[in-house]
């Protein structure tokens, strides 16, 4: 089976960041080691320079992962029976943060214009006033939007009114496509970085997930405190060494390889696109700005979740993502990671359109 699933890359870990954890494995002694200057300069210099965001090293707080901090950020902010509002179809880890702790699971589900998908502002203006906390998907997984200033703006607006404070996963910020830009949401004005909690890692940009090494950026004195306690409560704080020098590395040395490399994303994008809609026009696509998921519509085939399974699977023999599994307004999707050598994605849209031609 070709496997275009899970969000990762099928490509090697740039040298540059294998020779950084490669020295420092040299080194004998791996006992507990702290985080230096360099880890918070590191991410301050890429936060400036990739994304215009002047961040502090006070509010730069380590974490394990940014799942592990999304489930922190609702332990830390809400108690057991508050609202939460996750906007679907979205990266489903959202959904367990909220319910695995008891709190109740708000739905804004995104909505579709002919062109795009877009936030139903007029739903969340009457949800938010039950809520406690929005998580913000920027971009947007699995859907591939970058957020426009203006749409964020909005969404600020909607948060201010209503006190929601926001976690915003900005994990894919760094992988817009060429022609897009990542617009961090914190950084849009001073009361909404008040009441934002950013997440984001160098895991996808660089494929270094299996190092478990990510942070959160906190503006907000008081909320970092109660965010930092969190972490120690459960002991997380300690972190990976290797992840450190990975970071380190990754974020000093990694600007021309990361551009190389939404390069190559845009054309296995452009590729597909192309592909499908000469072979397999009942396919809808809507326009990846940001990821390397390509989020399919599969609906022209009133397929039941059993006959896509086994035409995927056993005729395909193709994992992709399963749409339903990201919430509602999933189903009848399906997602395509397109982060793998083009020879690869040729063999498997050529498998998709023998099975659904
Ligand atoms: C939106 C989003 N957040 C978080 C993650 C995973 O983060 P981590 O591996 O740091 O827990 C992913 C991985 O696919 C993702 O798409």
């Amino acid at each position: 089976m070709l496997p275009f699933w899970v969000a990762d890359m099928d490509f090697e870990t740039p040298a540059f960041v294998r020779e950084a954890v490669m020295q420092r494995a040299q080194n004998p002694v791996y006992g507990y080691t702290f985080r230096d200057d360099r880890f918070y300069d590191a991410i301050i210099g890429w936060m400036q320079r990739r994304h215009g965001w002047k961040v502090e090293k006070d509010w730069i707080v380590f974490t394990p992962g940014v799942v592990p901090a999304l489930n922190l950020a609702v332990l830390a902010f809400t108690e057991p029976g508050q609202g939460i509002i996750v906007q679907p179809p979205v990266y489903f880890p959202f959904f367990g943060a909220v319910a695995d702790h008891g709190r109740e699971l708000i739905h804004n589900q995104l909505i579709t214009n002919e062109k795009e998908y877009v936030i139903n502002y007029d739903e969340l203006e009457t949800l938010a006033a039950e809520a406690q906390l929005l998580m913000l998907c920027n971009p947007h997984n699995p859907v591939g939007r970058s957020w426009r200033k203006d749409e964020l703006e909005r969404l600020a607006n909607i948060c201010e009114r209503n006190n929601l404070m926001v976690i915003s996963d900005e994990i894919h910020a760094d992988l817009v496509l060429p022609g897009y830009r990542h617009n961090v949401f914190a950084a849009l004005d001073e009361e909404t970085a008040q009441r934002t909690i950013t997440l984001h890692a160098p895991s996808k940009t660089f494929n270094l997930a299996g190092l478990n090494t990510a942070f959160a950026i906190i503006p907000s004195e008081a909320l970092r405190k109660r965010f930092e306690h969190q972490i120690e409560k459960l002991h997380l704080g300690l972190g990976n060494l290797f992840g450190f020098e990975a970071l380190i590395a990754a974020f000093n040395k990694g600007d021309e390889w990361l551009d190389q490399l939404r390069g190559y994303l845009a054309e296995n994008v452009i590729f597909t696109k192309e592909f499908l809609a000469e072979h397999l026009p009942e396919i809808y696509i809507y326009p990846t700005e940001a990821t390397y998921l390509i989020w399919l519509d599969f609906s022209h085939w009133r397929l039941s979740d059993e006959e896509f399974r086994r035409k995927m699977i056993d005729e395909a023999g193709l994992a992709l993502s399963r749409g339903a599994d990201f919430g509602p307004g999933g189903e009848g999707f399906m997602r395509l990671n397109v982060a793998c050598p083009k020879s690869m994605l040729v063999e498997g849209l050529q498998r998709l359109a023998k099975a659904f031609g």
